[in-house]
C-alpha cells in the first residue's frame, strides 16, 4: 500500500465487569482485532484500547451478595476477561478498567465542562425506593402486575407478555426484587445532560463528520438516528444516588455518575493509560477537535445510541474531538437460537478455549462478518464443515502437499525461478480487492476471495500432479518448479489470513522462513530459498470437541445459575385430564392489524368454527399482518377472556419460540376444517 501511515485510536466495547465472556461477546473482539490487525499489516499506527465495565448498580449488588468489595469482584472478574481476550489473540494495547484514576479524570473534567458551557439541568425525579435496602431501585428491580395484560411477575419497564412499556409505578402489586417489600415513591434531584443543544453538531457530524467526509455511521444507523431526532432529543439523566458504585459528582455529595456517563469515558481513561507508557502516543493531541488521529469504535447494535448520540455531544460538549466511525454490528445466534443455557448454545469463552481452538472461531466470524447490521449464526455443523474444508482441507494442505517434495528431494530449497508468473501474479492482484474488503469490515466477502484463490492454487497442483512427475528423473525440476509455485500461493493465502489466523500465521512464517508476512512483500516471491520442515498448523474440527463444549455449557451454567430456564426434567407437569380441559381449535384468520401503543402485539380477528373472536399475540416481528389474512392457526377456544389496554382478547393463539423474530405458529396443513377440534 502507498498510502501515508495513519494513526488509528481503536475501541471494542467495554464488558461489564460482573460475569464471563461469551461468545456473543466475541463477535465483536474478533471483528475489532481483524481489523485492527489488519490496518497495522498496512503500516499504519493503530492503538486498541479496551478496559472492563466496572460500575453501577447489578456490579455493587452482586459484590454483596458474594461478600466482597465491588473492588475485589471487578479486579478478579477482570483477570478472568483478560486471560480470555489474551487466549483468543486480541491484540489490545492496553486493557484498563473504568474504576481509575484515568477514568475519574477524564469523567470529572468531561462533567465540569459540561457544566461550566450550560448544557447540565437538575430536575427532580420520583422513583421508587426500598426502604429495606435504603436505596433507589433501576426498573429492573421492581417486579409486579402488568397494569395492561395483569400478567404477573413483570419488571417495572415492560411486560415480557404484551410488550406494554411503563414505569414501576405503574405495576400492580409491585416488590422491591432486593428485600420483597412494597417500593416506596421518593423524590430526588437528579443532573441531566441537555441532549437538545447538541441537535445541530450531531447533525452535522452524522452528514460527514467521518474520514474524508464520510458519514461516520452505517445507512441503517443513520436511519435510526432520523428517527430519534424526529421524536425529540430528550434530556439524558447521569446521576444516580448514594449507595451506588461509581465516581462520585464534584461538590454533589452523595451523588454519582451513572455507570453510562463514565463508561463511554472509559475508552479516554484506558488511552490515557497507555500514552503514560508510550512515547509514540500523545493523549492531548488526540483527543483536539483537529486532531489528525483517526477515532473508531466498534459497538453491538444494542448501544449504537450511547455511541451515536451521548458520547459524541459529551464530547463535543466539552471540547474534544468526536469519532471518526461508529461501526455497529448485529447478534450473535447459535444454531439458529438465541443463545441458551438450557441447550448447552450459551458458551462462555472460556469453556471454548477449553475445548477448542481460537483460531476457528474466529475464522468462522470473519466468514459471517459484513459491514452491516445483521445478526449472524453460529451452526455448529457449518463451523465444522468450513474450517474443514477451508483451512485444513484447502489452505493447509497447499503447503503439506508441496513440503513434502521439496523436503524429501530438494533438500527444502525452492526453485531459482518462478515457473507460472501469470498465475502469480493473477494470485496476488487480488490483494488491493480484498484489501478494500478488510478496510469495509467486508471480512466474509474477503474470505471468499482468499478461499477462490486457494481453490486455483490446488487445481494448479492437481493438474500438475507432482507425485507423477517426481517418479521420472528428468521431470524433478518440474516437480520443484511446481511446488514452488504451490508454496508462494500459500505464502499469499497466509498474508491474506493472518489478520483472522495470527497464530496459524506465526507457524506458517516459521515453516517458510519468510519474515511476518507484511501486505506488500507478496509482491517479491521466495525464490531460491530455504523452507523448514513442516509441522502440522492447524488441525481439523473434532464432532467430538463440540460435543463437549455444549455438554459443560449446559452442565456449568445449569448449576451455576439458579435462575437458568428449567430443563424438561424441572418442568411443572399437568395430567392428562388438565390437558383434556384445553379446547384447541383449527382457527382461520380474518383480519390482522397493529396496536397502537403496542410493540409487540397484533390484533387478530379469527373464525374458530362456530364464531368469530378477537384475539391478541405477541407475534408481531415474526409475522407482518398481511402474511397472516387467510391462515389457519390453532386457538385455545375456552380461555377465560382476557381484558387488555387495547380490549379484550378472547383466546390465545398458539406460537413457540424464545421471543422476537423467533416465534413460530403451531403450523394446520391446508385445507382443514375451520372449527376442527385438535386433540
Ligand atoms: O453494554 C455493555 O455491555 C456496556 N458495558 C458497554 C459499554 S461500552 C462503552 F461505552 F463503554
Ligand atoms: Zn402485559
Amino acid at each position: 500500500m502507498s498510502e501515508p501511515p495513519r494513526t488509528l485510536l481503536v475501541t471494542s466495547a467495554l464488558p461489564y465487569a460482573n460475569g464471563p465472556i461469551h461468545l456473543g461477546h466475541m463477535v465483536e473482539y474478533i471483528q475489532t482485532d481483524i481489523w485492527v490487525r489488519f490496518q497495522r499489516g498496512l503500516g499504519h499506527r493503530c492503538a486498541y484500547v479496551c478496559a472492563d465495565d466496572g460500575h453501577g448498580t447489578p456490579i455493587m449488588l452482586k459484590a454483596e451478595q458474594e461478600g466482597m468489595t465491588p473492588e475485589d469482584l471487578i479486579e478478579t472478574i477482570g483477570e478472568e476477561h483478560r486471560a480470555d481476550f489474551r487466549d483468543f489473540a486480541i491484540s489490545f494495547d492496553n486493557y484498563h478498567t473504568t474504576h481509575s484514576p484515568e477514568n475519574r479524570a477524564c469523567s470529572e473534567l468531561i462533567y465540569l465542562r459540561l457544566k461550566e458551557a450550560g448544557h447540565i439541568a437538575r430536575k427532580d425525579v420520583a422513583q421508587a425506593y426500598d426502604p429495606v435496602k435504603g436505596m433507589f431501585l433501576p426498573d429492573r428491580y421492581v417486579k409486579g402486575t402488568c397494569p395492561s395484560c395483569g400478567a404477573a411477575d413483570q419488571y417495572g419497564d415492560n411486560c415480557e407478555v404484551c410488550g406494554a412499556t411503563y414505569s414501576p409505578a405503574d405495576l400492580a402489586d409491585a416488590v422491591s426484587v432486593l428485600s420483597g417489600e412494597k417500593p416506596e415513591l421518593r423524590s430526588s434531584e437528579h443532573y441531566f445532560v441537555r441532549l437538545a443543544d447538541f441537535e445541530e453538531t450531531l447533525r452535522q457530524w452524522l452528514a460527514g463528520g467521518g474520514r474524508e467526509g464520510c458519514p461516520p455511521v452505517q445507512p441503517e444507523i443513520a436511519n435510526k438516528l432520523d428517527e430519534w431526532f424526529d421524536a425529540g432529543l430528550q434530556d439524558w439523566d447521569i446521576s444516580r444516588d448514594a449507595p451506588y458504585f461509581g465516581f462520585e459528582i464534584p461538590d454533589v455529595p452523595g451523588k454519582y455518575f451513572y455507570v453510562w456517563l463514565d463508561a463511554p469515558i472509559g475508552y479516554m481513561g484506558s488511552f490515557r493509560h497507555l500514552c503514560a507508557r508510550r512515547g509514540d502516543l500523545d493523549f492531548e493531541s488526540s483527543w483536539r477537535p483537529d486532531s489528525e488521529v483517526e477515532l473508531y469504535h466498534f459497538v453491538g447494535k444494542d448501544i449504537a445510541y450511547f455511541h451515536t448520540l451521548f458520547w459524541p455531544a459529551m464530547l463535543h460538549g466539552a471540547g474534544f474531538r468526536m469519532p471518526t466511525g461508529v461501526f455497529v454490528h448485529g447478534f450473535l445466534t447459535v444454531n439458529g437460537q438465541k443463545m441458551s443455557k438450557r441447550t448447552g448454545t450459551f458458551v462462555k469463552a472460556r469453556t471454548y478455549l477449553d475445548n477448542l481452538d481460537p483460531e476457528y472461531l474466529r475464522y468462522y466470524f470473519a466468514c459471517k462478518l459484513s459491514h452491516g447490521i445483521d445478526d449472524l449464526d453460529l451452526n455448529f455443523d457449518d463451523f465444522s464443515r468450513r474450517v474443514n474444508s477451508d483451512l485444513v482441507g484447502k489452505v493447509v494442505n497447499i503447503a503439506s502437499r508441496c513440503s513434502s517434495f521439496i523436503n524429501r528431494h530438494f533438500e527444502g530449497r525452492l526453485s531459482a525461478r518462478l515457473s507460472e508468473p501469470g498465475l502469480y501474479r493473477e494470485a496476488v492482484g487480488a490483494s488491493t480487492r480484498i484489501a478494500a474488503l478488510y478496510d469495509s469490515r467486508e471480512f466474509g466477502k474477503a474470505m471468499r476471495e482468499v478461499m477462490a484463490t486457494a481453490d486455483r492454487a490446488n487445481q494448479y497442483i492437481d493438474e500438475r500432479k507432482p507425485w507423477v512427475l517426481v517418479k521420472d528423473d528428468s521431470k524433478r525440476e518440474e516437480v520443484r518448479d511446481v511446488c514452488t509455485v504451490g508454496l508462494n500461493l500459500f505464502r499469499v493465502l497466509m498474508t491474506w489470513l493472518k489478520p483472522v489466523l495470527p497464530r496459524t500465521a506465526e507457524r506458517a512464517a516459521s515453516f517458510l522462513r519468510c519474515g511476518d508476512f507484511a501486505w506488500d512483500d507478496v509482491a517479491s516471491p521466495l525464490l531460491d530459498h530455504e523452507i523448514a520442515r513442516f509441522e502440522p498448523l492447524l488441525t481439523r474440527v473434532e464432532q467430538g470437541k463440540i460435543d463437549a463444549m455444549v455438554s459443560e455449557s449446559m452442565d456449568s451454567e445449569e448449576k451455576d445459575d439458579p435462575g437458568a430456564e428449567p430443563g424438561a426434567e424441572t418442568l411443572d407437569r399437568i395430567d392428562i385430564s388438565d390437558f383434556a380441559k384445553v379446547d384447541l381449535r383449527v382457527a382461520r384468520v380474518l383480519d390482522a392489524r397493529l396496536v397502537e401503543g403496542a410493540d409487540k402485539l397484533l390484533e387478530i380477528r379469527v373464525d374458530i368454527g362456530d364464531e368469530e373472536r378477537t384475539v391478541f399475540a405477541g407475534i408481531r416481528a415474526a409475522y407482518p399482518t398481511e402474511t397472516l389474512v387467510g391462515r389457519h392457526v390453532v386457538v385455545v377456544a375456552n380461555l377465560a377472556p382476557r381484558a387488555m389496554r387495547f380490549g379484550v382478547s378472547d383466546g390465545m393463539i398458539l406460537a413457540a419460540g424464545p421471543g422476537g423474530t423467533d416465534i413460530w405458529l403451531l403450523g394446520v396443513d391446508e385445507g382443514v376444517a375451520t372449527g376442527m377440534r385438535v386433540k
